[in-house]
């Protein structure tokens, strides 16, 4: 199986590196932090996989492209994993983000996404063979106050997933829609807020392998708090506005 792997250097993309890695597996890893994606690199050889790497900004679409395309030629790809992920908000001060921060988010966060999966789509139907999975958000089923380029961007990210999964099943290609809850990274190290049913990254990373194992469309983890933010929506927006504040959160340094 071929596997590639956006935002691998760290938290869930190193998780799900480390899982998945065992011999027959090429681990095709990007990221920019060099050090540290050579170090998940290491330990995914030391489980018997190969290794490819590439250090690149998933906003550079030109750039991603000729990677992706090199790689496929290389070896065909059967597995892409859309996980690269920013993060922005409010501060603890009450500052808004601002128009660059929510720029920066949707940029890596959706379109980063984009510029992974668009180039592969056309091999991937015409081999009739593989697998999209995109690391979404619970975030994508309500817009939370205090993150809301984050909040858009996951619903989009969600939103294009399942479309892709409509168009491409009958062309034989899959789609794994993912939605976690919080999980321990850096990421979420820098939320100034109560962080309810947090998992590890590994557990979130064994329970991703298993959807896509199973071929499944979506994965959401933890599934209550994904279904009580979908409940939230069968309610009138001055009731459901009220309800998703006791979600207030801020980002330490703004993201
Ligand atoms: N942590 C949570 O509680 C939580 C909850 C729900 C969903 N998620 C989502 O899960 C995914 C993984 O998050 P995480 O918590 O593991 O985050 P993380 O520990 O902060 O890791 C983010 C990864 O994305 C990469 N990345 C960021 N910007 C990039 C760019 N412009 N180009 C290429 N790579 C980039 C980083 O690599 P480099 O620094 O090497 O570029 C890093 O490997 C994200 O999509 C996030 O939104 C997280």
């Amino acid at each position: 199986m071929n596997i590639v792997i956006t935002g691998a250097s760290r938290g869930l993309g190193a998780a799900l590196a480390r899982h998945w890695a065992a011999p027959g597996v090429d681990l095709a890893l990007i990221g920019r932090d060099e050090a540290a994606l050579q170090a998940v690199a290491r330990d995914c050889a030391a489980r018997g996989a190969s290794t490819r790497l590439a250090l690149l900004d998933v906003r550079d679409a030109s750039a991603m492209a000729a990677q992706l395309l090199a790689w496929d030629d290389a070896r065909p790809v059967g597995l892409v994993v859309a996980n690269a992920g920013v993060t922005a908000g409010t501060r603890p001060d009450g500052a808004f983000e601002g128009a660059e921060a929510a720029a920066r988010v949707l940029a890596v966060n959706l379109q980063g996404a984009l510029n992974l999966v668009e180039p592969l789509l056309p091999r991937l139907a015409a081999r009739r063979a593989g697998r999209v999975v995109l690391i979404a958000s619970v975030a994508a089923f309500r817009g939370l106050p205090d993150s809301p380029a984050y909040c858009a961007s996951k619903a989009g990210l969600w939103g294009y997933g399942e479309s892709l999964r409509a168009l491409l099943g009958p062309r034989g290609v899959g789609v794994t829609n993912v939605a976690p809850g919080f999980f321990e990274s850096a990421m979420s190290d820098k939320f100034v807020a109560p962080q309810p049913f947090k998992l590890s990254a590994e557990a979130v990373a064994a329970r991703v392998a298993r959807a896509v194992a199973l071929g499944h469309g979506r994965c959401v983890v933890p599934r209550r708090m994904g279904y009580a933010l979908r409940a939230l929506e069968l309610l009138p927006p001055w009731l459901v506005d009220r309800a998703v504040r006791l979600f207030r959160f801020s980002v330490a340094d703004g993201g």
